[in-house]
């Protein structure tokens, strides 16, 4: 090549090279590396290499671009664009050629491996990358002087059209095979999935001819008390179709443990749990299937993330070796198998994908956390919280990621709260109640206004009960009204001074919502705080846990995560003692974090490598043999603490040294020193 030749600038990626005249871009584009798709190989029928060329002076590239710089629009592009539209202005990749100096721009649409937007800003981009890809072929018809298989004329075409050698393929795709290759008259759309790396690359569907659809691919959060799937496009990555529903498990026992009892006490009881979780995977798969009007069957990949119970009972292992120590998984590798070898009826070869567990008690679920929110690559030191049944904590910066997982219970999910429900419109999420008058108003999932503004009845609707997020706030806004005192008791009426609070046999609950002909009444009880106060002390003290071990006091910032991580108030969190005294400011939420991590180990297969060399370096810390973590946990069953002084926090919030006890009957409130 010589500078006689054209000078062809890709952006946005700015790479640059000289091409003989008459190079097609799609051609120039690969040679240089340039991220520009292609499913049918150049064949002028997918369209997925469109390009922009842009004409003018560019002084910025020393280039003059010019129109004359490509070939004349050619009837491959006239027949495309008549029948299926393209933008004006661009040109199929397979199809211009270059005639002199240009500047050619390939939209995000075009790119391979295009960036997934998050919805969150301040969370890491996903960069498309999925293990299972389309590929068009036009493969050579059988040749009586040259006998050789189908599948292997298939496999050579794939190694010399697409550099994928040594393909191989389930036996129901070799008897879908020869009728496919002869419909679509020796010219096939196939499915490859490459899952394990590069060199092992799967043919798990053949379509005769072109195929115009796309894949798709499921990211599951099977927690212990909700499951969250994701519908996505493995070719776009854009999520179609999002939905939760309760573990049915939970009818077996409400937390971990308790469904590893059940299984050492019924015999079959954990193939029982393995086959409700199942049933309610396709459940919820089809549910989202159905919103998204695709059909289950081309679903290809599933991705998994659990704590190692439900990681266990998912496959079918007896949990039993969880419920004591040493806590030895069955295997803590990450997996690739079958879907069908998890009973899920959606494509019949679809891969489903297990992240690796990092120890006994810290799962698949605080890996995807680890993937999302990179502690590894963090300068300062950060605490991650992702709040569930099982909360998963992950504490580093870039020296350093240690993890382990706490046992916080279902109250911040709303289960054993008196009017607790999931978060779902009617719930209570926020609340705030008036430090002089007591007064509460709060918001229901569903409705912007709040509750004393004018119209909140009718667009509330019903008034259902309160969420996790909810109920986090309204105990924490007690606290601070003095309605509550430091060890979780609510004061009487006479002891606070608002009619609220009200006798519940030896203990007072405080009325949020006198409740209407519609809506049942909502009230806050002792047994609330005592089960939110058993669930953020365990938090705590896995928190506390991971800081002594690291050596420190403090944290830079703190992360919460969480199935309604992105809902908590971070002062809320820090009234009620849930995450070491931070400043407010320094404490942001994810959202479903495990979530996400399931998301990107669905969309980029080079990130399930990530994870499972990143979770070989995690320091596990297993709660339940600390002996300390007993000490941390009563200290931490105070509202916020027993003994850490919050000193940050009290900077910005009222803590009110009230004493309550339970008879109700002093009339006042007593001072008590702070400690
Ligand atoms: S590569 Fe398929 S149309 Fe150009």
């Amino acid at each position: 090549m010589s500078r006689t030749d054209p000078l062809v600038i890709f952006t946005p990626s700015g790479k640059r090279g000289t091409f003989p005249t008459g190079t097609r871009v799609l051609d120039a584009a690969r040679q240089l590396g340039v991220d520009l798709d292609s499913v049918c190989g150049g064949r002028g029928i997918c369209s997925k290499c469109q390009v922009a060329p842009s004409f003018g002076d560019f002084s910025k590239h020393g280039i003059t671009s010019s129109p004359g710089a490509l070939s004349e629009w050619n009837s491959v592009e006239e027949r495309y664009k008549s029948i299926r539209g393209m933008i004006d202005g661009r040109r199929l990749g397979c199809q211009a050629l270059i005639e002199g100096d240009v500047v050619i721009d390939v939209p995000p649409e075009s790119q391979v491996h295009k960036q997934v937007v998050r919805k969150s800003a301040d969370t890491r981009d996903i960069v498309l990358d999925p293990a299972t890809r389309l590929y068009y072929v036009e493969v050579d018809a059988p040749d009586m002087h040259e006998p050789s298989g189908d599948l292997e004329r298939l496999s050579k075409a794939l190694a010399e059209q697409w550099d994928l050698p040594g393909t191989t393929c389930d036996l129901r795709i070799m008897q879908q095979l020869q009728p496919a290759l002869r419909k679509g008259d020796w010219k096939v759309t196939v499915a490859v999935y490459q899952g394990n790396g590069p060199d092992e690359a799967r043919i798990v569907h053949v379509w005769p001819g072109y195929y115009e659809g796309t894949l798709y691919g499921v990211a599951i959060d099977l927690g212990s008390t909700t499951i969250a799937a994701h519908l996505c496009d493995l070719r776009t990555g854009k999520v179609l179709a999002s939905s939760g529903i309760m573990n049915p498990q939970i009818r077996f026992g409400e937390d971990l443990m308790s469904r590893v009892s059940y299984s050492m006490m019924n015999p079959g009881g954990a193939v029982e749990m393995t086959k409700a979780v199942r049933t309610a995977l396709q459940a919820l798969i089809n549910t989202v299937a159905e919103e998204a009007a695709i059909d289950p069957a081309l679903i290809f990949e599933a991705v998994f993330v659990a704590n190692p119970v439900m990681h266990h009972l998912l496959l079918g292992i007896d949990p039993v070796e969880l419920g004591q120590a040493p806590f030895a998984l069955a295997t803590s590798d990450s997996m690739s198998l079958l879907a069908t070898e998890l009973d899920l009826d959606v494509h019949p070869s679809a891969r489903v994908y297990i992240l690796p567990c990092i120890a006994g008690h810290v799962g698949a679920d605080a890996a995807a956390v680890a993937l999302s929110e990179a502690p590894h690559r963090s300068e300062d030191l950060v605490l991650i919280v992702d709040v569930g049944t099982n909360a998963e904590i992950l504490l580093g910066n870039t020296q350093k990621v240690l993890a382990c997982s706490s046992p916080t219970g279902p109250a911040f999910e709303g289960a054993q709260i008196s009017s607790g429900q999931r978060a779902a419109p009617g719930a209570i999420e926020r609340v705030e109640i008036d430090k002089v008058t007591k007064e509460p108003r709060f918001r229901v999932i569903g409705s912007d206004k709040w509750s004393d503004e004018d119209g909140f009845m009718a667009e509330a609707g019903t008034i259902t009960g309160i969420c996790g997020s909810g109920i986090i706030e309204a105990i924490a806004e007690m606290r601070m009204a003095g309605l509550v005192d430091p060890g979780g008791l609510i004061g009487s009426a006479a002891q606070t001074g608002t009619e609220r609070c009200v006798a519940n046999g030896r203990t007072h609950e405080y009325v949020l919502f006198e409740g209407d002909g519609t809506s049942p009444r909502i009230t806050v009880t002792n047994g609330d705080i005592r089960a939110i106060q058993l669930a953020k002390a365990a938090l705590y003290a896995g928190a506390r846990l991971l800081m002594d071990q690291m050596g420190v006091d403090e944290v830079d910032r703190v992360v919460l995560a969480g199935a309604f991580g992105a809902h908590i108030s971070p002062m809320h969190a820090m009234v009620l003692g849930m995450i070491p005294d931070c400043d407010v400011e320094k404490v942001t939420s994810a959202g479903n974090a495990a979530g996400t991590g399931a998301r990107i180990a669905l969309l980029n297969v080079s990130a399930r490598r990530e994870v499972e060399a990143n979770v070989r370096k995690i320091v596990k810390v297993e709660t339940a043999v600390e002996p300390r973590f007993q000490e941390h946990f009563v200290a931490a069953s105070n509202i916020p603490h027993a003994t850490e002084p919050y000193t940050k926090l009290r900077k910005i919030a009222p803590l009110p040294d009230v004493s309550f006890n339970t008879n109700g009957e002093d009339g006042g409130r007593r001072r008590r020193r702070r400690g």
